[in-house]
């Protein structure tokens, strides 16, 4: 019988120009081109093919790091083999994401034609004033060029804007939220700045050179942020993410749906669902020890518990609207749904039933970490 799940492929690219202040992700600086990583990556997409079988992808991610660093002749060579040895979905969804600067805009075409169907671009903010305190390399007018051309090359776009800044007022997150709205793109991704361990913001934070924004003020910003995008016709279809109807990101919804992913390249995760059990596979995070291993050892793999799926279902469920199944729960948990506490949470007005599923509130969403922990516990 063949496997009809939607499974989509990650691919990381792990390197930057610049390296910004608040970023904890799995990145290096850019020093030239990397062709042994691209020849990895080949390689994998032909390993996984062997292990899983000739199963069409439903979305392919180029994520990182900058993947628009890439040579749109690598991210064309990428597309080709997946469709070779996996198949793709009618429909399928291939984004990659970029950063606003001229020299990656002006690549935009050429990845249309490497077959890029979606572009994710990293504006950030529009205003050179938050651009200069996150640390970037674009300025504004830049990041305006930058989704102005992309609305025009992609139907489906997005763009990340980051909020929640120290010092920053309703009125003025007001008046960019709606500006960056106006430029057009039909999904757009808002997160709050958050301050990693590891980071030069938290080191400057612990030296006293700026106190981050008091918790009460983001929550105000979270709640203008939901009002504006429903005032525009956005669906809040995640904690950070909105959309118009029909342009949800697909390959996100995988993750938050539980469903199955390959994630290749430095850092990158996987979830695979095989002989009956539900397999986490983590990659070498360095870009130079995964190019030196041999594809089927890049990456530590971890059966997950019944306790761990359902710890994993309810933390990447809970963060979407539509919420979780509550059967599918019972049955990726091995165990029956904690009524009590759930109907103490919708009583707390954190949650709330719909027929069969079980959704947070904008409120319980906030508290989304703590809700987890109360189901869990009981
Ligand atoms: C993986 S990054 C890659 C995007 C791309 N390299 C760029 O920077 O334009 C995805 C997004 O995560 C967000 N991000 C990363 N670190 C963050 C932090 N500490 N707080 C809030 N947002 C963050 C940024 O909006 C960024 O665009
Ligand atoms: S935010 Fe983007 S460009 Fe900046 S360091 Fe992180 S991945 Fe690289």
């Amino acid at each position: 019988m063949t496997n009809t799940d939607p499974i989509g492929l990650y691919i990381h690219w792990p390197y930057c120009t610049r390296l910004c202040p608040y970023c904890d992700f799995n990145i290096f600086r850019q020093r030239g081109a990397d062709k042994a990583l691209v020849q990895a990556l080949l390689e994998d997409i032909h390993w996984w093919a062997d292990q899983i079988g000739k199963r069409p992808l439903s979305s392919i991610y180029f994520g990182g790091g900058t993947p628009s660093l890439l040579a749109p002749e690598d991210v064309n060579n990428i597309i080709h083999l997946c469709k070779n040895v996996f198949g793709l979905r009618d429909n399928e969804e291939i984004t990659i994401e970029a950063n606003p600067t001229d020299a990656e805009a002006g690549k935009l075409h050429a990845f249309r034609e490497a077959g890029i169907n979606r572009l994710s671009l990293g504006i950030q903010s529009l205003d050179d004033d938050i651009l200069k305190f996150l640390g970037r390399n674009h300025n504004a007018a830049e990041a305006r060029r930058a989704v102005e051309k992309a609305v025009k090359i992609f139907e489906n776009c997005s763009f990340d804007l980051i909020y929640a800044t120290p010092d920053q007022q309703q009125a003025q997150w007001r008046a960019a939220l709606t500006d960056a709205i106006s430029l057009g793109s039909p999904h757009i991704s808002l997160y709050q700045l958050t301050i990693e361990d590891g980071t030069a913001f938290k080191k400057a934070v612990q030296r006293g050179d700026w106190q981050p924004l008091p918790d009460e003020q983001e929550a105000c910003l979270y709640d203008l942020a939901q009002e504006i995008c429903a005032a525009e016709g956005f669906i809040p279809y995640e904690i950070s993410n909105f959309a118009r109807p029909g342009f949800e990101s697909t390959h996100n919804l995988l993750y938050w749906r539980h469903h199955e992913f390959i994630g290749i390249g430095p850092g990158a995760h996987s979830r695979i669902n095989k002989g009956g059990q539900r397999w986490a596979a983590q990659t070498l995070t360095h870009p130079k020890a995964y190019a030196t291993e041999a594809p089927g050892e890049r990456f530590v793999l971890e059966a997950l518990t019944k306790e761990d799926q359902a710890t994993e279902f309810l933390l990447m469920g809970l963060r979407l609207k539509e919420g979780i199944d509550i059967k599918r729960y019972e049955t990726i948990g091995g165990k029956s749904w904690p009524a009590k506490q759930s109907n103490i949470l919708i009583k707390d007005g954190l949650a709330e039933h719909t027929d069969t599923r079980l959704r947070l509130t904008p409120k319980g969403r906030l508290l989304l970490n703590s809700v987890v922990l109360d189901l869990m516990d009981s």
